[in-house]
């Protein structure tokens, strides 16, 4: 496995594997990896010829006061990991190889931007676009894989693909859980043992979700309201949002929804954590 800090070479690497008739699967990622990365990397290993996975906790995605500083930086087990998920190349830039000090000029997400994360975390997709679309230019994927864990940011990033005519196809893949049913995330390990307990809500309120959209005839508002109902027992979480919202537009409330599809969209403050968490729903 090779691994690279330099843009060019990285270029120069993915170009050899090209002519020789590679296909080329991209995996970005901040580093701290768990078996929800390895997915997408084993994922990328099974379709595609060369696998690049990129590690870089990118800045401007961090706003003032969010955990940039002290999000985990673990490169050797990172690297180990990339090796056993069967990466051909890791690509570990340095800040000033992304940005360089005179840059100017950025990916501004649209609508999809705008709401949940977008509302929270104001300009934190402008920071995800901008470096994703840097990275693709740099390891020019044929194909590049994401985690349906961030929901939003899948959706953001194909429709930047779509706008910006970039010859790449995007593959969202499933959310990897731990037994309990947490989805797996590099911010669980700043979880206390008390929070760690509380934070298995998450899951169940979406599995409640799923539940009444099949089993009751609530609707989707009704639903919400119980997802919040169970995430406000524990007394531990904050929620911040927790809807149910059009998988492909993120607009709710939802109007009809019979025999229809939604997602089930979860953020909590847990601590000084913030976690989130959803899942497709379809009502029957
Ligand atoms: P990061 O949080 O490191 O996640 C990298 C990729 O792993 C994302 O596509 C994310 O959705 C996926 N992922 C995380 N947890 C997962 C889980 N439990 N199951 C399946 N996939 C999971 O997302 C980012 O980094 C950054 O925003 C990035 C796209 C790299 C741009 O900086």
């Amino acid at each position: 496995m090779i691994v690279e800090e330099l843009p060019e070479r990285v270029r120069e690497h993915v170009r050899n594997a090209r002519r020789n008739g590679m296909r080329v699967g991209c995996v970005p990622t901040m580093g701290a990896l768990h078996q929800g990365h390895c997915s997408l990397m084993e994922r990328a290993r099974r379709e595609c010829d060369f696998v690049v996975s990129t590690i870089f906790v990118n800045p401007t995605q961090f706003l003032p006061g969010e955990d940039f500083t002290r999000y985990p930086r673990t490169l050797e087990a990172d690297l180990r990991c990339c090796a056993d998920s069967g990466a051909d190349l890791v690509f570990t830039p340095q800040t000033e190889h992304m940005y360089a000090e005179n840059a100017q000029t950025t990916v501004q997400p649209g609508k999809l931007a705008e709401v949940l994360e977008g509302v929270i975390r104001p300009g934190h997709f402008a920071g995800v676009t901008t470096i994703v679309a840097k990275l693709f230019a740099v390891t020019e994927p044929d194909v590049a894989y994401f985690g349906q864990k961030d929901f939003q940011q899948q959706l953001i990033i194909r429709q930047m693909v779509r706008d910006l005519k970039l010859p790449v196809e995007i593959v969202t893949c499933p959310i990897v859980r731990e037994v309990d049913g947490l989805a797996m995330s590099s911010r669980n390990r700043y979880l206390s043992a008390a929070e760690r307990d509380a934070a298995v809500e998450l899951s169940r309120a979406l599995a409640e979700a799923s539940r009444l959209a099949t089993e009751s005839s609530l609707s989707s508002e009704e639903i919400s309201e119980q997802m919040r109902n169970i995430l406000q027992s524990s007394g531990q979480l904050e929620v911040q949002y927790a809807v149910l919202a059009d998988p492909e537009t993120l607009e709710y409330p939802l109007g009809r929804t019979s025999g229809g599809e939604a997602v089930g969209l979860i953020a909590v403050r847990l601590g000084t954590t913030r976690l989130i968490d959803n899942a497709l729903i379809r009502f029957s």
